[in-house]
């Protein structure tokens, strides 16, 4: 039995940036993480690998599309798709070896298994208990199911199963129009397959400022991807490599069937807590399974935390992230802090998507008085040079004190240029304050300033 200060359960982007912390705190820390490689959802079947095929896809898009025009002729290419999953495995690799060094250079054990928690203070991982002052519960997630839909992984599957298929579907039907959906959708898409998205709403990425959400559905058919919305998929019917995808149009009733050689159920997640033992221990958990804890990330348990995934708020790795550092601190006696109010979100699709804050929905509905800044890519010099002059910026801001309270972006490194806006709302900036900031010429963050600028007298270049 070994003793520790820290236990953490879970090698996730919450997992593992907590125990680097813990051990930078100086605490001695252990990490139980049951797969064979560290890295949680993320690093092996989530971000990583997802950004690999869209970074690679994106680059045949570019080649079909736009290289002609830039007079780049000649032999184009075409997809060698056993290289290109290898590439993806590199990437993984690089990135889960990367963790696996960090973990030895910050001497942080990791206890290889599958751990429970017996009681406050122990974790038992295969035959071994090993003694923690505190426990960190970083279990994440897992893909939600879907009444009626049964997944095999290989013709149904979910987004583990799509990062893998052994060859690219020429249909593929994707039941949910959220992130997955329209990240993997898009990969297979510009991949030469024929993408179908099934969405229960009338908008695609439910939560998303209604603006962003036409444009970008736009955009998307005109990539090729087609869209049947208000539809309820019924079930699914599995065929050995074929498979069926029945739905009922909310608007009459009307069933239809598609048929697709690959269905992606991209529904959303749940909180993954199985063999934890957390019934037994007591600890608090929502009517969604979540695990209930305060401001400190602290169960009901006494000494028991739990951070990222599996407890409430956006299920992404930078937001598990800042638990995960915020946590360590609170464990050695200093005071973590993450602001819920300043979690960007970026869908890295071609253009991305990212937001940040407040919607002008979400303010119409609290009668918060703002004004709204709004610039085009078409008047930014570097994005029309770019082929990139689709889509906008658009700045919230109160309508009195003109303090930035959301962003939101549809367009060229969007998941890049939103943490501008981030650091200024971090900083209780105004829109005029990012209008008065000089900003480079010719860069896609000119349109930042522009939409900041748009909020008072006017941009310039509209
Ligand atoms: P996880 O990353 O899920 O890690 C939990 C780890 O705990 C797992 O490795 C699991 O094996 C281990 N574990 C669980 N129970 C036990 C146990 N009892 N004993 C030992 N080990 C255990 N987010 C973004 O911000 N950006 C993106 O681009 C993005 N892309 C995504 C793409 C896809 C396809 C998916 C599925 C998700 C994506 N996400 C993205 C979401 C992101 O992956 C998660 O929000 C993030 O991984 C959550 O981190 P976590 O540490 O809470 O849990
Ligand atoms: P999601 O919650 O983003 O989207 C699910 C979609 O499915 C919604 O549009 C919903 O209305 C729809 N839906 C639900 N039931 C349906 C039904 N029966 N028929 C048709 N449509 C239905 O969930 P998703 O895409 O599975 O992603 C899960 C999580 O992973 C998200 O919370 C996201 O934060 C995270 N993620 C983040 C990424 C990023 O940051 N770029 C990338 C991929 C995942």
């Amino acid at each position: 039995m070994a003793s520790y200060d820290v236990i953490i359960i879970g090698s996730g982007p919450g997992g593992y940036v907590c125990a680097i912390r813990c051990a930078q705190l100086g605490l001695k820390v252990a990490c139980v993480e049951g797969r064979d490689t560290l890295g949680g959802t993320c690093l092996n079947v989530g971000c990583i690998p997802s950004k690999a095929l869209l970074h690679a896809s994106h680059m045949l898009h570019e080649a079909e599309h736009n290289f002609a025009a830039m007079g780049l002729v000649g032999k184009s290419p075409s997809v060698d798709w056993k290289k290109m999953m290898s590439y993806k495995e590199d990437t993984i690799g690089q990135n889960t070896k990367g963790i696996e060094f960090l973990f030895k250079k910050n001497k942080i054990d990791w206890l290889k298994g599958w751990g429970a928690i017996p009681e406050a203070g122990k974790v038992k991982v295969g035959d071994e208990v090993h003694e923690a002052k505190h426990i960190i519960i970083a279990s994440g997630s897992e893909p939600a199911s879907l009444p009626g839909v049964e997944v095999d992984e290989k013709t149904v599957v979910t987004s583990t199963g799509a990062l893998e298929l052994g060859k690219i579907p020429k249909k593929m039907v994707v039941i949910g129009a959220g992130v997955i959906g329209l990240e993997l959708g898009s990969v297979y898409a510009r991949l030469g397959a024929e993408v179908t998205v099934v969405e229960f709403l009338d908008a695609i990425t439910p939560g998303m400022d209604a603006e962003v959400q036409k444009t970008f559905q736009r955009t998307l058919k005109k990539q090729g991807l087609k869209f049947i919305m208000g539809a309820a998929v019924q079930k699914t019917e599995s065929l050995k490599t074929k498979a069926k995808v029945h739905y009922k149009l909310r608007k009459d009733d009307s069933e239809h069937v598609l048929d697709a050689d690959v269905v992606l159920v991209a529904t959303g997640r749940k909180p993954f807590t199985e063999g934890l033992g957390l019934d037994a221990l007591g600890v608090k958990m929502s009517a969604r399974g979540q695990i209930e804890v305060n401001a400190h990330w602290e169960t009901n348990v006494p000494g028991i935390y739990a951070i990222g995934d599996v407890i409430d708020g956006p299920m992404l790795a930078h937001k598990a992230e800042d638990e995960g550092m915020a946590a360590a601190e609170q464990v050695a006696g200093k005071h973590g802090h993450v602001n819920y109010g300043v979690i960007p979100g970026v869908i890295y699709t071609h253009p991305e998507v990212a937001n940040v804050g407040m919607t002008e929905e979400n303010l119409k509905e609290a009668g918060h008085a703002y004004k709204v800044g709004k610039f085009s890519f078409m008047g930014n010099g570097r994005a029309k040079a770019n082929f990139a002059g689709d889509g906008f910026v658009k700045i919230i801001a109160d309508k009195d004190t003109d303090r930035i309270l959301g962003a939101h972006i549809i367009g060229p490194a969007a998941g890049d240029l939103i943490h501008e806006i981030c650091v200024a709302m971090e900083f209780g900036a105004s829109a005029e304050d990012l209008a008065m900031t000089c900003h480079a010429h010719p860069t896609y963050s000119e349109a930042v300033r522009e939409a900041a600028l748009a909020c008072g007298d006017g941009p310039i270049h509209m």
